[in-house]
């Protein structure tokens, strides 16, 4: 599969909120962009071993911009720092994708949970939400209302956006937004973990299937003991031993067999590959619980094997 990746060039840097810019990319011929749905990230390749995952938060229409919107984090790897501090308008910039782990499944209504930079896939699934005619409401938590993008934009969906900054209204009341699961309804939520974490709670009694994460940051869960296995390569035709301490990423780049990764942290989707014999043992935070059960793919930059031999798509 051919991955889209091309030099775009900055074309607007805007703040969106406290800590917040919003960049527009274009072609630098003004070329058409690939198409993406509600949902979508990409990746921006900043420099060398700086790689970033932002989603894409404008108008699937246009095929000529892309959106993209980013947030200040003081304590984070680098990425964040250099956008806010070096890219500027007009300045080049690599990107590779789009690719969609987060895609909005049709139904007739729909509750949006966002917080923070977590607006960002939301707000074009809003969009889709509203062309469609399902009903929908978004509750939208931040630190405090500066800090909150696109509030100006969500103004014109009225009372169906509840804007619940902390310092004013503390914690979002998920009780009372998830608590009775709702039929036909489906819950898509995106923001940091412990919202996540508190939101999956909710939704234990929601039918299965009915809720839709995206993480930013891999989840906090369960690992088994690291053991060593054996992987085989169906196309390129190797057979590889998976160290204990080696995830099977990096033991198929050092046999020299090409493969797609970003994120190495099990939470872009990048490395997905097809599994075709062999049970993995997931460890990533991409997956949905019906894929895990299929077991047709795994992300081996974290995912390892549950029994001694894997054979992949590779
Ligand atoms: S490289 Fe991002 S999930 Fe594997």
């Amino acid at each position: 599969m051919t991955v889209y990746e091309a030099e775009l060039v900055v074309d607007r840097r805007d703040v969106a909120a406290d800590g917040v810019l919003a960049l527009t990319l274009r072609h630098p011929l003004g070329e058409e962009l690939p198409a993406w749905e509600p949902g979508a990230h990409i990746d921006v390749l900043l420099g060398p071993d700086l790689e970033r995952q932002y989603s894409l938060c404008g108008d699937p229409a246009d095929r000529h911009v892309w959106r993209i919107a980013v947030l200040r984090e003081p304590d984070g790897r680098g990425g964040s720092a250099y956008v806010h501090g070096q890219l500027a308008a007009g300045d080049k910039v690599r990107v590779r994708g789009p690719r969609n782990h987060f895609a909005l499944a049709a139904a007739p209504r729909y509750r949006f949970v966002a917080g923070g930079i977590g607006i960002t896939p939301i707000l074009p699934m809003l969009a889709a939400a509203e062309a469609a005619g399902a009903q929908w409401t978004l509750l939208y938590g931040g630190r405090t209302r500066n800090s909150m993008a696109f509030t100006e934009e969500l103004a014109r969906y009225g009372d169906r956006v509840r804007i619940a900054p902390q310092d004013e209204t503390g914690l979002l009341d998920l009780d009372m937004a998830l608590a009775d699961p709702a039929p036909d309804t489906l819950v898509y939520c995106c923001g940091p973990g412990p919202l996540l974490d508190a939101v999956e709670e909710r939704c234990a009694v929601w039918p299965k299937g009915a809720l839709h994460v995206e993480r930013f940051e891999p989840k906090a869960q369960e690992a088994g003991e690291n053991t060593e296995f054996e992987v085989v390569l169906e196309r390129s035709g190797h057979t590889l031993t998976v160290p204990a301490d080696v995830s099977v990423l990096d033991t198929v780049r050092a046999a020299g067999v090409e493969v797609l990764y970003s994120c190495t942290e099990g939470t872009c989707g990048t490395c997905e590959t097809d599994v075709i014999e062999g049970t993995p043992d997931h460890r990533d935070s991409v997956l949905t619980d019906e894929e895990r059960e299929a077991g047709e793919t795994m992300l081996i930059c974290v995912s390892r094997c549950a029994g001694k031999r894997l054979v992949l798509d590779l």
